[in-house]
C-alpha cells in the first residue's frame, strides 16, 4: 500500500524535484529525454536540459536550435514525452505534453539576454544549422542567435518509484490521479 494516502501530495513533490533540477546542475532531472514524432510517423529521441519548471502552470521549457529537426517535429506534431530518471530519488517521469515553439517574442529575447552571457551562448550562434554537415572553411557565426524555447504544457505524469522489495506507479491527468499497478 503506498505511503500517501492520496498520489496528490506526491505531485507537489514531483514539481518540487523538477524545479530544483533547473538550478541544480548535478540534478539527474536535469537532463531528461525528449522524445517525438518525425514527419514519417517514426520516433525520435534526445538528450535535452530542463531550463524551466512550473507546477502552477504545469509548464516545463526546453531550450534549443530553432533550426534543430525537432523543431520542425513539433509545429507538426505537437505531441512530446519527455523521460527522467532519478536514481537518487529511484524516480522515473514520463510526462506528455503539448509543446510550442517561441523564437521570436519578447520572452524568448528575455531568454536570450540572459543566454548570451552563458557558456551555452555558442550553441545558437551556429551559421549551420543542427545536423548539417560541418562546413569545410571551418566554424561561421550566425548573425543571429538560433535560440528558441520549446514551452511544454504538461497533460500527464506518469511517476514510477523503484523500491528495493515494492514499486509504486501513479499517474496524474486531467481527469484524476490515481495509483496504478507498476
Ligand atoms: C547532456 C546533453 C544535453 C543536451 N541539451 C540540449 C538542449 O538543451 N537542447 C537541445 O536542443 N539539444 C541538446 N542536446 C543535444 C541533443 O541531444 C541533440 O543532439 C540535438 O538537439 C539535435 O537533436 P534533433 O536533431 O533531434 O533536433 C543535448 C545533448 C546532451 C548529450
Amino acid at each position: 500500500m503506498p505511503s500517501e494516502a492520496e498520489p496528490s501530495g506526491l505531485l507537489d513533490r514531483i514539481w518540487q524535484a523538477l524545479h530544483q533540477a533547473t538550478v541544480e546542475r548535478q540534478h539527474a532531472w536535469r537532463t531528461p529525454v525528449l522524445a517525438t514524432v518525425d514527419n514519417e510517423g517514426a520516433p525520435q529521441a534526445r538528450t535535452v536540459v530542463l531550463r524551466h519548471a512550473a507546477q502552477s502552470s504545469a509548464i516545463l521549457h526546453v531550450y534549443t536550435d530553432r533550426r534543430s529537426p525537432k523543431v520542425a517535429q513539433l509545429a507538426a506534431c505537437p505531441a512530446g514525452v519527455l523521460v527522467f530518471w532519478c536514481p537518487a530519488l529511484s524516480w522515473q517521469l514520463r510526462v506528455r505534453a503539448a509543446f510550442t515553439v517561441d523564437d521570436c517574442s519578447d520572452s524568448m529575447q528575455a531568454v536570450w539576454s540572459q543566454v548570451r552571457h552563458t557558456r551555452a551562448a555558442k550553441d545558437y550562434l551556429s551559421a549551420a544549422a543542427p545536423g548539417e554537415p560541418l562546413p569545410a572553411v571551418g566554424r561561421l557565426t550566425s548573425p543571429e542567435p538560433q535560440l528558441a524555447v520549446l514551452i511544454g504544457r504538461v497533460e500527464s505524469i506518469d511517476w514510477l518509484e523503484i523500491g528495493r522489495d515494492t514499486h509504486r506507479r501513479a499517474l496524474f491527468d486531467h481527469q484524476s490521479t490515481r495509483w496504478l499497478t507498476p
